[in-house]
């Protein structure tokens, strides 16, 4: 959002800047260019082609010279419609944000002769690669090297991208910047066809059923995804939410949910024995059942890795008040520490069924949100964070190092990380014990015992480990 205030003269920082901004000010202006003056598309797009099947980007050296003759195209056309006697809104405004293209253009033209004098370009090949400091590309199963024949299409989607000047008539200035940008993620370009089909949709009319879109591309990293200005659908037969005293333990009513994206079609659905193998989802089978308490039994120590909630909140009577479950849910946890007193949001994707829906229609707060996403909470702010049947064996050594970071962020100063029932096979566990420890965390409790209900060379793991005050 902030572009010019993230500005810095360190080099890599520059690059990230570059990548983000380039491909936002090109397609911004290939699509004036091309249909203001019949240019050709191909001309400009192959400063963005990625070539390189390990790389998202790759932006040649000369693009400082493509940015120039974009520059010098863009003046003729501010020429143009300068002489246009017109007196129309339209073109006035069409002639503004013109104008804002091409400072937004000389802005990057300046760093990017202060990126040439601060590293010259390499001599033999004239490519580099400005990728090389971000993480891994992400493998897409959705999509391929999309970038090598599209770029985004939809008119919507361009719009959204452009710079939003502020009003000249409200504040000029606001958080520092002239112009807000929208965000979407940089993974986005990679999935130009799926972004696309969101976001072509009729402006002010009603929007699409298509929240599984959506997810897929959330889930692919393509997050955040752009705002749609269409009226969201919402269920024929809505009717109020149950009480508020009954709420929280109450299957809720089939006609709040819209059901046209799940295999199931009715609640009865989700907790029936008969649909288990056609109901379209497997984690957190028995989630559902909103009569199923879990926690509740008093754990045998040998061998059970749960630990009952109110073991854990006796090691910090009355302190613990805000927190997350980052778990697939319908919400139970939450439920439970609402009964005592302590405020959690629930943080789960719709992954084959309503997880979202039946969270708030119990009452308490869905938190939509990815695996790959930063959590949307400030600093040092949270009592508890829980997790419980979502980390397991299949995660990466580097993306739990991300996720982990970004709860002992959002931790405060003494606050508890509760990692219950983390599973794996035996030898792996090592290496996934170094990762947690890696933390520096204090442990409250911690058990590991044999996971006996599959293969039987798993292990559990479960920890209450404390945060410590860093300064
Ligand atoms: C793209 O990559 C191929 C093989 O990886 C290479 O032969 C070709 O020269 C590259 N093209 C450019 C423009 O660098
Ligand atoms: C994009 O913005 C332009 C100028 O404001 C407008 O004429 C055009 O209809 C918009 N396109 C869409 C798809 O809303
Ligand atoms: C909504 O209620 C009407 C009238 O009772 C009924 O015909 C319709 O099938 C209902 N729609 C849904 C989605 O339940
Ligand atoms: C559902 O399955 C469980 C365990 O598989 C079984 O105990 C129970 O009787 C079944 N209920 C019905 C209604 O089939
Ligand atoms: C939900 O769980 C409870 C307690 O285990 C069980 O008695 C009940 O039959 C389950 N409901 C369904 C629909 O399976
Ligand atoms: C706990 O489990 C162990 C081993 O399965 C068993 O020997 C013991 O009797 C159990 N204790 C209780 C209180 O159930
Ligand atoms: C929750 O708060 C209510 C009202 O303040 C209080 O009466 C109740 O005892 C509290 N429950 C727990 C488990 O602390």
């Amino acid at each position: 959002m902030q572009r010019q205030s993230t500005f810095k003269p360190l080099k890599w920082h520059l690059r990230c800047l570059l990548i983000i901004l380039c491909p936002l000010i090109l397609i911004s202006l290939f699509s004036i260019v091309f249909f203001s003056s019949g240019l050709s598309y191909n001309q400009f797009i192959f400063t963005i082609k990625a070539n390189n099947s390990n790389s998202q980007l790759i932006l040649p050296y000369t693009i400082q010279t493509q940015v120039f003759s974009l520059q010098a195209q863009v003046g003729v056309l501010l020429e143009q419609l300068h002489s246009e006697s017109s007196e129309s809104k339209a073109v006035a405004k069409f002639s503004d944000q013109i104008l804002d293209i091409a400072i937004a253009l000389d802005k990057l033209a300046d760093s990017l002769s202060g990126l040439q004098r601060s590293n010259p370009p390499p001599s033999s090949n004239e490519i580099s690669n400005v990728d090389e400091d971000l993480s891994e590309p992400e493998e897409s199963d959705l999509e391929d090297g999309i970038m090598n024949r599209k770029v985004f299409n939809s008119g919507e989607l361009l719009n959204y991208t452009l710079p939003q000047s502020n009003r000249l008539s409200g504040k000029k200035h606001f958080l520092g910047v002239e112009a807000i940008n929208p965000s979407v993620g940089q993974v986005c370009a990679k999935m130009g066809v799926n972004i696309d089909h969101f976001m072509t949709y009729k402006v002010y009319g009603m929007c699409p059923d298509d929240w599984d879109i959506a997810q897929k591309l959330i889930i692919s990293g393509c997050d955040p995804l752009p705002r749609r200005r269409c009226f969201s659908r919402t269920p024929a037969n809505y009717s109020k939410p149950l009480h508020i005293t009954t709420s929280l333990w109450s299957q809720p009513s089939d006609v709040n949910i819209l059901w046209n994206r799940y295999k199931c079609k009715d609640y009865s659905c989700l907790v029936s024995n008969e649909t288990t193998d056609r109901r379209g989802f497997f984690k957190c089978a028995d989630c559902f059942n909103l009569s199923k308490r879990g926690w509740d039994s008093p754990t045998n120590e040998s061998n059970s890795a749960e630990f009952t909630i109110d073991e854990v909140l006796r090691l910090k009577p009355g302190e613990i008040r805000i927190g997350l479950d980052f778990s697939p849910t319908t919400g139970t946890f939450a439920a439970m520490m609402r009964e005592r007193n302590v405020t959690i949001a629930s943080a789960t994707l719709n992954l084959g069924a309503p997880f979202n829906e039946v969270i708030a229609l119990r009452g308490l707060l869905p938190l939509y949100i990815s695996v790959g996403s930063r959590l949307p909470f400030f600093d040092n702010t949270l009592d508890i964070v829980h997790s419980t049947l979502f980390l397991d064996g299949w995660i990466g050594t580097q993306l739990l190092q991300f996720v982990l970071f970004d709860w002992n962020r959002v931790l405060r100063p003494k606050g508890i990380l509760w990692v219950d029932r983390f599973f794996c096979k035996k030898d792996d566990m090592k290496l996934y014990l170094d990762e947690f420890s890696r933390l520096g965390y204090r442990k409250l409790l911690w058990r590991i015992v044999p996971k006996t209900d599959k293969l039987g060379n798993e292990l559990f793991f479960s920890a209450v480990l404390e945060k410590p005050s860093r300064s």
